[in-house]
């Protein structure tokens, strides 16, 4: 692929996919606020943008999975050792609470999804699939977890009957 069509299509990329969360999180406030049908124009939106974004991603080339789980797992590798510590270091010197928290939170996750990450990398280097384990996230802050849902979240409390089994 030609340089500036590989550049535009990864920016293209990156728009659409926050814009198809955006327009989530907008529809939902837009429930909130009693306006159902704005709700479901930001719904059928962000389903549309999710759409392009998945298009986008596609015509940039994927890989099979051995090459994905590489690229997720550097991807959340940079996120902890690199990306949210800096990222965090900064909300603390500037006092930002909330960003703090909702960082630290997501940090918290991400380390979980490395090691995860990691032990597929190595499951199917070895030509096998991961063993058949409960996933669960905490609908509320991320946070994501093997096995059993604890009684509550440990990053933000949250109930167990909220997490999302996969
Ligand atoms: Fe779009
Ligand atoms: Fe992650
Ligand atoms: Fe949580």
């Amino acid at each position: 692929m030609k340089e500036s069509t590989e550049a535009n299509l990864k920016d293209a990329f990156a728009g659409e996919s926050q814009a198809h969360v955006k327009y989530m999180v907008f529809a939902d406030r837009a429930e909130r606020e009693g306006w159902a049908n704005i709700a479901r124009i930001f719904r059928a939106a962000s389903y549309s943008e999710q759409i392009h974004a998945t298009n986008h991603l596609k015509a940039l080339g994927l890989g099979k999975t051995a090459e994905n789980l590489e690229v997720a797992y550097n991807g959340e590798a940079f996120e902890i050792d690199t990306m949210y510590p800096d990222y965090m270091q900064v909300a603390e010197q500037e006092d930002e609470k909330r960003a703090l928290q909702s960082m630290s939170a997501a940090n918290e996750a991400e380390k979980v999804h490395a090691g995860l990450y990691q032990r597929a990398k190595a499951a199917v280097a070895g030509n096998a699939d991961m063993p058949t384990v409960a996933i669960f996230v905490c609908p509320v802050c991320g946070y994501t977890m093997e096995g059993e849902a604890p009684e509550r979240c440990p990053i933000c409390q949250a109930p167990s009957s909220k997490f999302i089994q996969f």
